[in-house]
């Protein structure tokens, strides 16, 4: 009778264990949204990086003078500042001369050419941003062609572009379609449109300006 008895207790132990096993799998289940949340944090808006690209003249400026650091430049640099974004500058291969009359002569001639003068140096990391501001002066009422350039030069589809430009008189001008139209599927929001003047010689003046604008577009 003791030796059933052990073996009924013996018996009972591995049921107990072998039912305790079965248990154990079941905890693991809730191991599983681990894996999801490890999936998730590659698109976390922490991981998603703004760049600025701007192209800049600097040198004789109309009615302004001789600049040493280009009114879109100053403005591309707040807008990086502000909300904590990367920055890239587009430099023509030869640079554009100082003197403000030779400039306008070989924009013309290359507007009216539409060519596409050779940069210096292309971005190489492109593909860790979403959202790109591009930033350049109106020349001849369109961008300068050395931004097409730079825009032709690389792949932005799936992006957001962001236009902002500097300008004496003329506003975007249009040269917000003149972008989309380089950079085929992506999606480019409206521009903000600064004279070159005001971000040269009333910086908090355009600072305003651009604050109003960052705060439309949620920063
Ligand atoms: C070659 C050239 C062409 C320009 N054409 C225009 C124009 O069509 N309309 C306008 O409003 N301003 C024009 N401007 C003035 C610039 O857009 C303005 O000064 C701008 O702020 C310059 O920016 P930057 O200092 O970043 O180069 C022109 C300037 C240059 C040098």
């Amino acid at each position: 009778m003791k030796k059933f008895l052990l073996i009924l207790f013996l018996a009972t132990c591995s049921l107990f264990l072998i039912t305790g096993c079965g248990g154990q799998s079941q905890d693991k289940t809730p191991a599983e949204p681990e894996k999801k949340s490890v999936e998730k944090t590659p698109t976390s808006s922490a991981d998603k990086k703004i760049l600025v690209v701007y192209f800049s003249r600097t040198g004789e400026e109309y009615s302004i003078g001789k600049i040493t650091k280009g009114n879109t430049a100053i403005v591309a640099d707040y807008i990086a500042q502000k909300i904590g974004a990367d920055t890239f500058e587009i430099k023509a291969a030869t640079p554009y001369p100082d003197e403000y009359e030779a400039c306008t002569e070989l924009a013309k001639q290359e507007l009216e050419s539409n060519v596409r003068p050779a940069i210096e140096k292309n971005i190489d990391n492109l593909a860790q941003y979403d959202t790109i501001f591009i930033g350049y002066p109106i020349w001849w009422g369109a961008v300068p062609r050395v931004l097409l350039t730079f825009l032709e030069a690389n792949d932005f589809s799936g992006k957001t572009i962001i236009p902002f430009c500097t300008h004496g008189g003329s506003g975007l001008a249009g040269t917000e379609r003149e972008i989309a139209d380089a950079c085929p599927n992506s999606k480019v929001l409206s521009g903000l449109a600064i004279v070159g003047k005001t971000a040269q010689n009333d910086f908090p003046a355009a600072q305003k300006d651009v604050d109003d604008w960052l705060k439309t577009l949620g920063y």
